[in-house]
């Protein structure tokens, strides 16, 4: 039977729309398609294959364990869940930690902690959740509504409720709002969908020193700005605030399906035995895979090769506007960069990606107005040289495109 692009329309719910390629093979930044076309991957599987694709170390530690044992439930515990913990809290300000299977389940685990603690603490009427507007933080129907845009909760019916949103980078916004009956403030310290837009230091002060007043906690979504992604294990190192809650996924299993919720141990106590779980949270596969990635991820070369690569990516980029002038700005941090659009080019950010790709380079967009790198965490000198030059073809392509109209 040919497995075609073709055949998705005939046999996928329609809620995607993939490109017209099929990959069937990768290797550490390259990747190749069904004709054995050659892409430079930029994008990492949104954030995900922080080592790139196939990495010896996480191919061993997958097919070691696939050898030993697959799966038992949270009826037993495993060992390779309890050292990926015990590396987890280790590393981190946190002494507990939930396994999930995605970013959406961790923050999920993260909100009802959040309001459990407070019923337990201070009583029913404690529940109210701020976050923030252009924020992204899943799509269960509890995330996707704490996110910041309605259009990706609209539509499923009665939504959860005691939710609010404020507007980020903007104390006084949520300063109007928080009040003692607020249970947590969930914020990415990046917002990486709502654009690659980075949280001011003093605000993330604010914002701590505003839920320590109300006895509200600080949950930090570290989906995509963790594991290595800014240059520190957690941006939240980085970001001189200490969040009560992290919920981690994405590179965490370095495209192995995992998530995790990592607490003190005072607040994980509120989720007492039965009070929530997952058939598949803390799987050994997904474990074993997640440890290989973190001994590698979490080293000073690693983390310093990421500021490095962030200052090879910010060169490339700033050379290739100052030929075409396209980019009004390139932020981000480490390896989450966004170069946002100049007003001609608005609106028009998947033309860069579907030009991109033309050239044989796989990048992503951040809404219409940014096209978004998020490349391995070990991209060699000489793929970031190869994807730029690409990456400029694709750029003149569009310009070319757009004088021509
Ligand atoms: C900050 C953030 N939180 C949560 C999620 C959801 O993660 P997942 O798609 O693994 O459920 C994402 C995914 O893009 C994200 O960027």
């Amino acid at each position: 039977m040919p497995v075609t692009r073709a055949l998705f329309n005939d046999v996928m719910v329609p809620n995607y729309n993939p490109a017209a390629i099929i990959p069937v093979r990768g290797e550490g930044s390259r990747v190749w398609d069904q004709e054995g076309r050659e892409y430079v991957d930029f994008a990492g599987g949104i954030a995900v294959n922080c080592l790139g694709h196939c990495h010896p170390a996480m191919v061993k530690a997958l097919t070691e364990q696939a050898n030993k044992l697959w799966h038992l439930s949270n009826v037993m515990t495993n060992e390779p869940a309890l050292r990926l913990a015990k590396k987890l809290t280790d590393a981190t300000f946190a002494e507990r930690v939930y396994f999930a299977n995605s970013g959406a389940e961790a923050n999920e685990a993260a909100l009802k902690l959040a309001r459990r603690w407070a019923l337990d603490k201070f009583g029913e009427s404690k529940n109210q959740i701020i976050a923030f507007y252009k924020g992204f933080h899943g799509r269960t129907f509890f995330t996707v509504t704490v996110g910041g845009q309605a259009a990706y909760s609209d539509g499923f019916g009665p939504k959860p409720g005691a939710i609010e949103h404020v507007v980020y980078n903007d104390l006084a916004s949520l300063e109007a709002v928080i009040s003692d009956s607020t249970c947590a403030v969930m914020i990415e310290p990046l917002q990486g969908e709502g654009g690659v837009v980075p949280a001011d230091r003093e605000f993330l002060a604010g914002v701590r020193a505003l839920c320590d007043k109300h006895n509200a906690l600080l949950i930090f979504d570290e989906v995509q700005t963790g594991f290595g992604r800014t240059g520190s294990l957690y941006a939240y190192e980085q970001c001189g605030v200490t969040p009560d809650i992290l919920a981690t996924a994405k590179a965490l299993g370095g495209g192995f399906p995992i998530g995790a919720m990592l607490t003190t141990a005072a607040i994980a106590e509120h989720l007492k035995v039965g009070t929530h779980g997952s058939t598949y949270g803390g799987n050994p596969l997904a474990c074993a895979v997640s440890e290989a990635v973190f001994d590698v991820v979490n080293t000073p070369e690693v983390l310093a090769g990421v500021k490095h690569r962030e200052q090879l990516f910010k060169q490339a980029l700033a050379a290739i506007n100052e030929k075409y002038n396209v980019f009004e700005e390139v932020r981000g941090q480490g390896l989450l960069l966004g170069a946002a659009l100049t007003e001609a080019y608005k609106g028009k950010a998947r033309d860069f990606l579907v030009a991109a790709a033309e050239e044989g380079l796989m990048v992503l967009v951040a809404g219409t107005e940014v096209v978004r790198f998020t490349p391995s965490l070990i991209i060699s000198e000489s793929d970031i040289t190869e994807g730029m030059a690409r990456f400029e073809k694709a750029v003149a392509k569009v310009v070319s495109a757009q004088q021509a109209s």
